[in-house]
């Protein structure tokens, strides 16, 4: 028998991935960038069993026991096998999964890019698979490779068919810009998810706008947003991240039927951030949107309590038994009478947002002790 967990971050993007050249090897139609958030914040944490006494393999995600026959777990473990150096006969057992993230999956934060990259790194470990496995990865779902690097991170599209030159590197690690702080807000929303997965498959297929933004906007955009960051370039890189995000969302629906993701929250706090850049005479704040309602702030430490401040004022909570600030903590600022006056928050009515996550950006995944295993001797989930 063989056990090891291992936890795992998630990352948000700053140039967007949208849309695969190939849908098998998960192959993009575009370079991507991103940050690697602080796993203490927000996670996934991965046991994996190998035991010749296991008949079948099988996974249990956040307490629930899913299908191990989903074609991109038995590709991740193909892969696996086939790098493996290890002499022993572990490559040959059975194996059992248990998965969770350390933060609400109802928040419905992009958890996949996490969960794969802790299940490729936590195996790779086990099966004794030396260099890249981002390439790995990226067969579990694209955006997983970013997660195997702490810091900014580089996902290359590739040219080759067989995609082994599409993998990630890192650009700089976390402390190359250790005053980057990210705010993530946890937005209500109703709305019915369209999966990333098919969403991307639709536009790659109908939308002239992402052909035309990937052949004539991000190369040019990567060269830039990769220069910002190295150069601790904050306006750059904020107004960068911005129009990438707007122009995903455009791509969105440009896309036929159209696909939406930001709702009027969403759009409530892009106003909010822009008339606070306006207010503070240059761009201090940036707002991204994945495949959800829910934005992620860009922004340097020193702002922090006052854009707390900002978002909490105009976003009163309902609720009082879910904690609704969460992540590093920050010291309360009075918002001053010129910036009230001049922006004249308009304050929503309450729990338009669950809650509010504080974090920074931070390493790639690790591997936990013994006495941090999800799974109990005989392989079953201790909870
Ligand atoms: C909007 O990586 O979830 O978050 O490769 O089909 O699993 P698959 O898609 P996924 O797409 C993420 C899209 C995005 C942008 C990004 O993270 O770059």
């Amino acid at each position: 028998m063989k056990i090891i967990t291992c936890v795992a971050p998630v990352n948000i993007a700053v140039i967007k991935y949208w849309g695969k050249r190939d849908e098998e090897l998960i192959l993009p139609l575009n370079d991507s960038i991103s940050a690697t958030l602080n796993i203490e914040h927000m996670c996934a944490k991965t046991t994996i069993m190998a035991s010749s006494n296991f008949k079948e393999n099988k996974i249990w995600l956040n307490g629930k026991e899913e299908s191990f026959q989903n074609p991109r777990l038995s590709n991740c473990l193909k892969e696996l096998k086939k790098r493996s150096q290890t002499q022993s006969d572990v490559i040959n057992w059975n194996i059992h999964v248990c998965s969770e993230n350390n933060f609400p999956t109802a928040a419905g934060l992009a958890s996949s890019a996490a969960g794969y990259a802790c299940f490729v790194y936590a195996l790779a470990k086990l099966y004794e698979v030396e260099g890249d496995v981002t390439y790995i990865a990226r067969q579990g779902s694209g955006s997983a490779c970013r997660s195997i690097y702490g810091g900014w991170v580089q996902w290359h599209a590739g040219a080759l068919k067989d995609g082994s030159d599409s993998i990630a590197t890192q650009i700089v690690p976390a402390s190359h810009w250790p005053e980057m702080r990210v705010v993530i807000l946890v937005v209500s929303d109703s709305q019915k998810k369209n999966s990333s997965t098919n969403a991307m498959k639709r536009s790659a297929a109908t939308s002239k706008f992402l052909e035309y933004r990937i052949k004539h906007i991000v190369p040019e955009r990567t060269e830039k947003m990769i220069q910002a960051i190295k150069d601790r370039d904050f306006e750059t890189f904020a107004t960068i991240t911005m129009k990438d995000s707007n122009q995903f969302h455009s791509v969105c629906l440009d896309t036929f039927p159209p696909v939406k993701y930001m709702n009027e929250t969403s759009f409530i706090i892009v106003d909010l951030i822009h008339t606070y850049n306006e207010f503070r005479g240059s761009t201090k704040v940036a707002y991204t949107f994945d495949a959800g309602a829910n934005a992620c702030l860009y922004l340097l430490e020193e702002d922090v309590p006052e854009v707390i401040s900002l978002i909490q004022n105009a976003f009163p909570t309902n609720t009082d038994h879910v904690e609704y600030f969460r992540g590093i903590p920050v010291t309360e600022q009075e918002l001053s009478e010129e910036l009230k006056k001049t922006i004249n928050i308009s304050k929503q009515d309450p729990g338009m947002l669950k809650y509010i996550i504080h974090t920074n950006v931070g390493e790639g995944p690790q591997i936990l002790g013994e006495n941090e295993h999800l799974l109990n001797d005989v392989g079953l989930p201790k909870k």
